[in-house]
């Protein structure tokens, strides 16, 4: 049977002639025994669409693994390394992810207790929420009519030592089924945006950069992000922004002399734009929780310096000033009608393009909901490309 191509179900809020090219669900196929051939037609179009789903599917955490691999089979290591105790046990991700003992590349993630599931006798899952995350909070109130806000915007990676990988695949095993919920920004701007209970909710890092004033596109092309050592070490102690989209600027985070031991050599110094390495469209990535300073290539030679942002370049290490500039340029992308909420059925597997999208865990369940996903996703065995010189010349 051929491979069938559909546009993914788009919710009424979402406007269409923003999702032309992002995501697809593909039918036909079973994602778990792909053929060579069958393999390049998905990861073309994964690359192409950013977003791939695979409905009513049987997938064991060995083919979801194997599936991940394909796309860098020389990455090995989950992507957040396969040791997750030690160092990092007071990292935010800790309490989040359980690891399949036979597989370690992949976690169970949800929420409620899960019993015997692949060869873990019992898993208390507990699906984040902004209430331990943000400054403030949705009011008892307010949560009980269904108000919720998303988690946290971001791109799966460790932002320290290793390279953030290339996809991530969610399988979705039990899904609870509730009441919808309605994210509220709580950021002045009044949006909301009605959702499924415990959507996943995902945008383009390329509409990100499309989306920008020709002068924050040439800061954005010439514009390196330094990220923290042992980032969610590091911001555990912060409290986030109303939106998921950062951190507030209150000095909460880790002294870097209380850090777990690290080297400059490991931290992350990334592009704010990587190139797609099929469509070379770039997409805005970054993961705004994580930085620390930015670095400013001056304006290249013939540019125009009128309006131009720090035309001469900069190394910005005020954190405030980092924050800010990089929520002016985030932010709009995540507007209502540029978010795709993905509505969980049991058997989904999504796919996604993680160099190329951001993503947030959204909602709140109750105890007694049960939600059991696989996740996987592997360290890459390379960093992103950023723009190359033509793309500076054009945008610059
Ligand atoms: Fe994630």
């Amino acid at each position: 049977m051929a491979i069938e191509v559909a546009s993914l179900p788009l919710p009424a809020s979402a406007d269409p002639s923003k999702f032309v090219d992002f995501g697809k669900e593909v039918k036909g196929i079973d994602p778990g025994n792909l053929t060579d051939d069958q393999f390049k037609e998905i990861q073309e179009l994964l690359y192409k669409h950013d977003a791939l789903l695979f409905r009513d599917c049987s997938l064991s955490p060995e083919q979801q693994y194997a599936l991940t691999k394909r796309f860098d089979p020389a990455s090995e290591n989950y992507g957040h390394g396969n040791n997750k105790t030690g160092s990092t046990v007071k990292s935010i991700l800790h309490p989040d992810l359980k690891t399949i003992p036979r597989v370690p590349q992949v976690q169970l993630i949800g929420n409620g207790t899960v019993y015997n599931h692949e060869g873990l006798a019992t898993a208390n899952l507990k699906h984040p929420s902004h209430t331990t995350f943000h400054k403030t909070q949705v009011s008892q109130i307010d949560e009980d009519a269904g108000i919720t806000r998303y988690y946290r915007w971001h791109i799966d990676a460790a932002l320290y030592d290793l390279s953030p990988p290339k996809v991530t695949t969610l399988y979705g095993i039990h899904v609870p089924h509730g009441k919808r919920q309605t994210i509220r920004y709580d950021d002045g701007t009044g949006d909301e945006l009605e959702v499924p209970l415990g959507t996943t909710a995902f945008v383009s890092g390329k509409t990100m950069f499309d989306l920008l004033s020709p002068e924050l596109k040439s800061l954005a092309v010439r514009t390196k992000v330094k990220y923290a050592p042992h980032p969610y070490v590091w911001m555990a102690p912060a409290r986030a922004m109303p939106t998921g989209l950062g951190i507030e600027s209150e000095g909460r985070e880790l002294p870097l002399e209380e850090l777990p031991p690290w080297e400059e050599s490991k931290l992350k110094v990334l592009p704010v734009l990587w190139k797609n390495p099929v469509t070379g469209n770039l997409h805005f990535q970054v993961h705004p929780c994580g930085v620390m300073e930015l670095l400013v290539e001056p304006l290249p030679q013939g540019a125009k310096r009128e309006g131009a942002l720090y035309p001469d370049g900069a190394h910005l290490t005020d954190i405030k000033e980092v924050r800010e500039l990089l929520y002016k340029m985030q932010r709009p992308a995540i507007a209502p009608s540029l978010v795709y909420p993905h509505d969980w059925k049991e058997k989904d597997l999504v796919l996604f393009h993680n160099r190329g999208v951001l993503h947030s865990v959204v909602g709140a369940f109750t105890k007694e909901q049960v939600r059991a996903f696989h996740q996987c996703n592997l360290a890459a065995s390379d960093d992103p490309t950023g723009p190359t010189a033509d793309d500076i010349k054009k945008y610059a």
